[in-house]
């Protein structure tokens, strides 16, 4: 698959990049990107308004993970869905919690298992910017184009971004 383009990244910032996803399948492109460089124990925590995409990249996320896509669902009811592939993934979303912390609903367990924790609207939970994370923040770039930026909130993250940018961009 051709590289897709990177429209910036402070140069030599290993902890940042951001690309442009141009439709649907780049950006389930890009979760599957993640996913192929995931060992387990991560958590990823989508940001981004209400149709910015973080469903989208989940899906392809769960594809590049031995999951199937259709499976990943808009968690609507279900806070907490959970899929058996290369590892567990955890598909979170916040959104209709006020203030979550990492107290409630046992999301502790969830965010710090041995498989890998999706999480949107994570900046919504109380502890979101004291945790070891990799951020992946969407925002509108036009109609059916999305600003992906991933951005690592500690060292371990740090490894991953560098990686998703030497093999991807
Ligand atoms: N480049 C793109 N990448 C992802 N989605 C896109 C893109 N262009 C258009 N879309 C549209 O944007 C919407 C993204 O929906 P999605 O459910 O993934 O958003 P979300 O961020 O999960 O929203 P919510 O906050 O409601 O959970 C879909 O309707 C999709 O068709
Ligand atoms: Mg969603």
């Amino acid at each position: 698959m051709t590289a897709l383009p990177r429209i910036s990244a402070d140069e030599g910032d290993e902890a940042v990049l951001v690309v442009e996803s141009k439709s649907i399948r780049e950006t389930k492109t890009w979760g599957r990107r993640l996913a192929s460089l995931l060992e387990g124990g991560e958590l990823i925590g989508l940001i981004g308004e209400l149709g910015a995409g973080k469903t989208c990249f989940i899906k392809g996320l769960a594809r590049g993970l031995g999951l199937r896509q259709e499976d990943i669902l808009s968690p609507t009811f279900t806070m907490i869905q959970e899929h058996h592939g290369r590892f567990t993934l955890y598909h979170i979303d916040l959104y209709r919690l006020e203030t979550p912390s990492l107290d409630d609903m046992g999301l502790r367990e969830y965010l710090f298992s041995p498989g890998v924790a999706a999480v949107e609207w994570f900046e919504r939970l109380k502890e979101a910017n004291e945790l070891a994370m990799l951020a992946v923040r969407m925002s509108y770039a036009g109609a059916s184009s999305r600003r992906i930026e991933f951005r690592a909130g500690g060292p371990r993250y740090r490894a991953l971004v560098a990686e998703l940018r030497r093999r991807f961009s």
